[in-house]
């Protein structure tokens, strides 16, 4: 994994013993007048190794994310609704594809992300281990959880790292488009029967809590966001980003017609913010270690996915080796002629 312009300035440093810190400067310098960090320039190995483990955890939330939703596509109640679900669940695999790709310019084999992901040893968002059980949880799934995407990847969009900044540009841009969906999905089931908007309540009050766990741990529990934050990657901490969320979702709520299940929910005068009560930390540790309704399910079905595709890999290598000895065959009667 190790990032070709990152190696060469390490062994610069070998002939040199006063350019490291020169280095390090000129990356403190970067970050400091907020410009990019680009794959060619120096960068300490904290922060590569943090930025490759936050983009592939990002990439692997794309992949699996696109199971949960997934499934409803043959069960899609129109060919309206089949079609906005297919292009959704495609932009989440388009969203993968960046990602790996920004990764890789950081010196990251994508190979060896994916056997990260299905051996456990990298994580992916936890809210894709919880199941869709009714249509209602499409919509609530592009409300909630892709509004906490917006949230938290709006900002990205300013991250120090250039590569990951720009992937976030469009990425947000399809979100967005997401999270409306969603939205609008369940105005018309709100709209339709009293058991389809009890489904729509019961989406509600399965999603939210695991939704507000999305942004992490609570600020005080999580080791990595000081390094984050003064290295620019992240611009907000979990804690400012789920107040965030919170006070964009309460109005839409309202207008929805639906009850978020908080008895401690209000709107704080004082504070110009609304008041919520905790989320069950003990839970989202658990589905983080792999305890969750769905986690053997997703990672069994992204395992049996790449297992399937190995032959596409194979062929793709094929290919390319061919193409390769064709063009250095044509290199060599060029020169000889
Ligand atoms: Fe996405
Ligand atoms: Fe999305």
């Amino acid at each position: 994994m190790a990032a070709g312009p990152a190696r060469a300035a390490e062994q610069d440093e070998d002939r040199d013993p006063g350019a490291e810190s020169r280095l390090q400067a000129g990356f403190d310098a970067t970050i400091g007048k907020d410009q990019r960090i680009e794959p060619r320039d120096w960068m300490p190995e904290g922060y590569r190794r943090t930025l490759v483990r936050q983009i592939a955890q990002h990439a692997h939330s794309e992949i699996i994310g696109m199971q949960p939703e997934g499934e409803w596509i043959t069960r899609a109640p129109s060919l309206r609704r089949k079609a906005i679900l297919f292009a959704k669940v495609q932009d989440e695999a388009g969203h993968g594809l960046y990602l790996y790709s920004a990764a890789e310019t950081l010196g990251a084999d994508r190979a060896d992300l994916t056997e990260r992901l299905i051996s456990g040893r990298q994580k992916y968002s936890s809210i894709f281990n919880y199941p869709t059980p009714t249509f209602a949880d499409v919509g609530v799934i592009g409300w909630f959880v892709d509004g906490a995407a917006i949230c938290n990847q709006v900002p990205l969009c300013r991250s120090s790292y250039g590569p990951y900044a720009r992937a976030m540009v469009r990425i947000c841009k399809e979100e967005s488009f997401h999270q409306r969906q969603g939205y609008e999905l369940l105005l018309t089931m709100m709209r339709g029967t009293q058991a389809q908007r009890a489904m729509v309540q019961d989406a509600v009050d399965r999603w939210w809590w695991p939704s507000l766990m999305m942004f992490g741990p609570p600020d005080g529990d999580s080791p990595n966001s000081a390094a984050s934050m003064a290295w620019k990657i992240k611009r907000h901490t979990n804690d400012e980003l789920r107040q965030r969320f919170v006070d964009m979702t309460v109005p839409q709520a309202e207008k929805l017609g639906v009850t978020l299940p908080d008895p401690q929910l209000r709107w704080n005068e004082k504070r110009g913010r609304h008041d919520f009560g905790t989320p069950d930390w003990s839970e989202l540790k658990r589905v983080i270690a792999g305890d969750g309704p769905c986690n053997d399910e997703r990672v069994a079905r992204r395992t049996a996915a790449h297992e399937d595709g190995a032959w596409v890999r194979e062929a793709a290598a094929a290919h390319a080796a061919k193409q390769a000895a064709r063009a250095q065959a044509r290199t060599h009667e060029g020169a000889a002629a």
